[in-house]
């Protein structure tokens, strides 16, 4: 694997695959890689020739009180990981190559509609550094597939609404969420739980599926049944952020009428922030 941490050397190796006729495939992280990143990477492979993936940890996606300073890093590990899966590049830009005149001055990506609520409402400026580092990294890369994970749904509507918003020829391909044996959603925060709240963690996907089945099984009082299960989550030692049912396409409040709903929470163990959710159809 090629380790790059400049646009232009990025731009030569990136070109000579091109030049050779091979399908660029990009798997943009910010690090410590986990099974779920290497599953979008082998899943880069399956849809093009020459697979990038990137490291950087944008600080124009974190508040001031989150965690960009104690977010993990394990590049050694990492690059073990990307190797292993027969990754072609890393790139590893630092925050100067990302934004060489600072963040203040930086041209800016918003999304409006998908943005909105969520974890839009509780963090926010949050998918405005996703956005705007997302589409410098697909016009750095610049590849025909650009491979994303599920877990960060509203992320992923985010990116796709990007792309089509601003007509970007790259395909962008969602990967369902990799989970622990115990169900546990895989992600980069859970490194931050103690022992006891990672036993309780996969708490959060159980609640989820028990409101799925009750709202499967004919349970059409929406607002009551994410009440109930809200207060059984707070009541289980989570303390939640939202918990909601939203239409997947579109991500607007679930009516009556639709057949394919997602269920979406963010709950803190702790000060850990988990995210998580499950999609389903109703008859
Ligand atoms: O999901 C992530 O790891 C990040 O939000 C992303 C897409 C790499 C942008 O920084």
């Amino acid at each position: 694997m090629i380790l790059v941490e400049t646009v232009g050397e990025l731009r030569n190796h990136v070109a000579r695959a091109r030049q050779a006729g091979q399908r660029i495939g990009f798997v943009p992280t910010m690090g410590n890689l986990h099974a779920g990143h290497i599953a979008l990477v082998h899943r880069a492979h399956e849809l093009s020739d020459f697979v990038v993936a990137s490291i950087f940890v944008n600080p124009m996606q974190f508040a001031p009180t989150e965690d960009l300073d104690k977010y993990p890093r394990t590049l050694t590990e990492d690059r073990e990981k990307l190797t292993a899966a027969a990754c072609d590049v890393l790139f590893l830009p630092s925050v100067r190559e990302m934004y060489p005149h600072g963040m203040d001055g930086q041209t800016r990506v918003t999304v409006p509609g998908v943005s909105e609520g969520l974890c839009g409402a509780s963090r926010p400026g949050h998918f405005e550094g996703v956005a705007t580092v997302v589409s410098k990294l697909f016009n750095m890369v610049q590849p025909d597939v650009a491979v994303f994970g599920e877990k960060d749904f509203q992320q992923l509507a985010v990116i796709r609404k990007m792309v089509a918003d601003l007509n970007l020829p790259i395909d962008i391909e969602g990967l369902p969420t990799v989970r622990a044996e115990d169900a546990l959603a895989l992600s980069s925060r859970n490194g931050y739980l103690g022992a006891e709240q990672r036993a309780k963690a996969p708490e959060l996907y159980r609640h989820l599926r028990r409101l799925a089945d009750a709202i499967q099984a004919g349970a059409r009082d929406y607002a009551d049944q994410l009440g109930r299960e809200s207060a059984a989550l707070e009541e289980a030692g989570f303390k939640v952020d939202y918990l909601e049912l939203r239409e997947p396409a579109t991500l607007k409040p679930a009516t009556a009428d639709d057949r394919h709903l997602i269920l979406l929470v963010a709950a803190y163990l702790g000060q850990t922030r988990l995210i998580d959710n499950l999609a389903f159809d109703v008859n």
